[in-house]
């Protein structure tokens, strides 16, 4: 289930780039299982304490905590056996650990973690706009700046390729998390496939919480330009990209 939006980003980015496909894909699978171990421990009572997710009963709902905990483990462990597998059959071996490590990077503590850590810290209280911000970047930002520019890597883009697409996924991580910030709010929980309303059970720090739904409104719709406004150099071939960051303005889950 879910979007599989940090894979779809892996494969345009190759599909711009004129790469190989069977290099990258392998890459982008891998972020999806860290992505999906993410939400099963985001969900867990210790965590967000969700019972919905994806439009079914959370991991630890159906299996219990254990199991739910055992899940996410094997999950981020199938991630690095699939990329070592693929850096193995590899032809530019350095290439490829290259781009496993941005990704190894972006989920550990150094990144998506450390998010997690600071959402979790943040609860009750009126943190300020530097912490925010840090919190979207690494809980979210990071395993969506992750499969841009790992993509990247495997097509062998030069470093200001690198450099705009890095810039295009840093706006469109925030913007995502700006978004789902305010669906928590004003979505429906039917299409959202999970529960409205749970940062404001949890006393979570948003978006919403510290700007309002309309000024969050705003800085989303600014953001995003700005991640449009970073492909330029890439022109027609971009088209997919500018109207996916589009799209996740308008998206109902
Ligand atoms: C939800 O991610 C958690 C966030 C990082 C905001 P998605 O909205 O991409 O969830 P799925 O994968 O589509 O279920
Ligand atoms: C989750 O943020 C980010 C990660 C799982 C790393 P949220 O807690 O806002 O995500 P949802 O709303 O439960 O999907
Ligand atoms: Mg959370
Ligand atoms: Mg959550
Ligand atoms: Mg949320």
């Amino acid at each position: 289930g879910g979007k599989r939006l940090r894979p779809v980003l892996s494969l345009a980015v190759c599909d711009m780039l004129d790469g190989n496909v069977e290099e990258v894909l392998p890459f982008a699978c891998a972020v999806e299982m860290i992505h999906t171990y993410s939400l099963i421990h985001d969900d867990l009572p210790a965590m967000d304490n969700d019972d919905f997710r994806r439009g079914r009963p959370t991991n630890h709902k159906v299996y219990g905590e254990a199991l739910a905990i055992l899940a996410g483990d094997g999950l981020l462990n199938l991630a690095f056996e699939t990329m070592l597998e693929s850096i193995i059959k590899s032809g530019d071996k350095e290439q490829a650990a290259r781009a496993a490590g941005v990704i190894a990077t972006a989920s550990g503590s150094k990144g998506m973690i450390s998010g997690q850590v600071i959402d979790l810290e943040s609860e009750g209280k009126q943190v300020d706009t530097d912490i925010l911000n840090r919190m979207h970047r690494f809980k979210t930002g990071a395993l969506i700046k992750a499969p841009v520019v790992s993509a990247a890597i495997l097509c062998k883009a030069e470093a200001d390729d690198i450099e705009k697409l890095d810039s295009f996924a840093e706006n469109l991580g925030l913007a995502f998390q700006i978004k789902d910030d305010i669906l928590d709010v004003e979505g429906n929980t039917e299409k959202l496939g999970k529960k409205v309303g749970s940062d404001a059970d949890n006393n979570k720090s948003t978006y919403v919480s510290l700007y309002g739904l309309e000024r969050s409104k705003e800085i989303l719709s600014d953001v995003t330009k700005k991640a449009i406004a970073s492909l330029e150099k890439f022109g027609e071939k971009a088209v997919f990209l500018k109207s996916l960051a589009d799209y996740l303005l308008v998206r109902e889950n």
